[in-house]
């Protein structure tokens, strides 16, 4: 087996002239079919193909990155595998970010003061009104859907110390196939769920927080970097979709893609030791229960959720 190393390009993100014209502009048919075809042809074919066995995530061996870089490139996601002991610490997974050009934290009113997010069960406090502080499943979304245009989330990082000891799953689809599969039934689906008014989520107050302005904004839009970001929640309440009827028709055929049993919907449970890097793709949680104590046996992870893009340095091919 011989490991080669190639450059990554992305949509955008070439200087070769080739790749000047974005596939996300929806008069570049011939661009889009290209890149269409490639992108699906690459994805991987079960949740074992995301999974990179590393001795240290918060030292990487340049194979280690490189493997992970591969999964990326491939489908915005891939999953290391630890060791669950020693636990990793904040520091670590925070050097682990690094190595995939992740710095900027995304400082959450419920983070704490090192812009990293333990995922637990909430025993009081503000966090327990939020769902991914209880046990409840969690619905379809990316991270961050909520904030600011400046200041929207590229990058999420999961760690898990301790799984619960049943559920608490996640799945998880590459927001780029998400496209694919709506352009492809109708590229008016994605014209309309690039109306900058397409979602809203109306504002929020926490005491001693200063309150978030209502968040109005695209589903899907096209980065100053050239690559796909996606906003979405599945929600039901506090969120108002635009009333026209081609925003309404391109929400319930997200929903029914969400609902299918598409291929491209990975199922992961990650273990103690193994973590999550991915492109804020879409993803939820089924429920879970703990056993035991709190602080023994529950369900902890650790959430870093980034402004910058993730940005691969060098990517390794595994060429048989
Ligand atoms: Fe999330």
């Amino acid at each position: 087996m011989t490991v080669r190393i190639i450059p990554h390009q992305g949509p955008g993100q070439g200087g070769s002239g080739l790749l000047d014209e974005s596939p996300f502009s929806l008069a570049a048919t011939d661009a889009y079919v290209r890149w269409r075809d490639h992108r699906l042809a690459h994805h991987p074919r079960t949740p074992g193909d995301l999974i990179v066995e590393v001795a240290n995530p918060a030292a990487l061996t340049p194979a280690e990155e490189g493997a992970l870089a591969d999964r990326l490139a491939r489908c915005n996601m891939a999953v290391y595998a630890g060791p669950a002991e020693p636990i990793l610490s904040r520091e670590g997974l925070r050097a682990f970010g690094r190595r995939f050009g992740l710095e900027r934290l995304d400082a959450n009113m419920l983070s704490d003061i090192d812009g990293i997010t333990p995922l637990s069960v909430a025993e009081g406090g503000t966090r327990t009104r939020y769902i991914p502080y209880t046990n409840r499943p969690l619905a379809w979304h990316t991270d961050g859907y909520y904030n600011a245009p400046d200041a929207q989330v590229r990058a999420i990082l999961l760690h898990c110390v301790h799984p619960a000891a049943e559920g608490g799953a996640n799945a998880l689809l590459d927001h780029e196939v998400a496209y694919i599969l709506l352009r492809d039934a109708d590229p008016a689906h994605i014209a309309a769920l690039s109306r900058p008014d397409a979602m809203t989520i109306p504002g929020n107050a926490e005491e001693g927080q200063p309150p978030r302005p209502d968040s109005v904004g695209p589903v899907f839009s096209v980065m100053p970097d050239g690559r796909l970001h996606m906003r979405y929640t599945r929600r039901k309440t506090s969120i108002v979709w635009a009333p026209d009827p081609a925003v309404q028709a391109a929400v319930a055929a997200l929903e029914g893609i969400l609902e299918s049993d598409t291929s491209y919907i990975l199922r992961h449970r990650l273990a103690a030791g193994q973590g999550l890097i991915c492109a804020n793709v879409l993803h939820n949680r089924t429920k879970f229960e703990d056993s035991g104590e709190r602080g023994d046996g529950a369900r902890l992870l650790y959430r870093a959720r980034y402004h910058d893009p993730i940005h691969i340095q060098h990517q390794e091919t595994l060429v048989p």
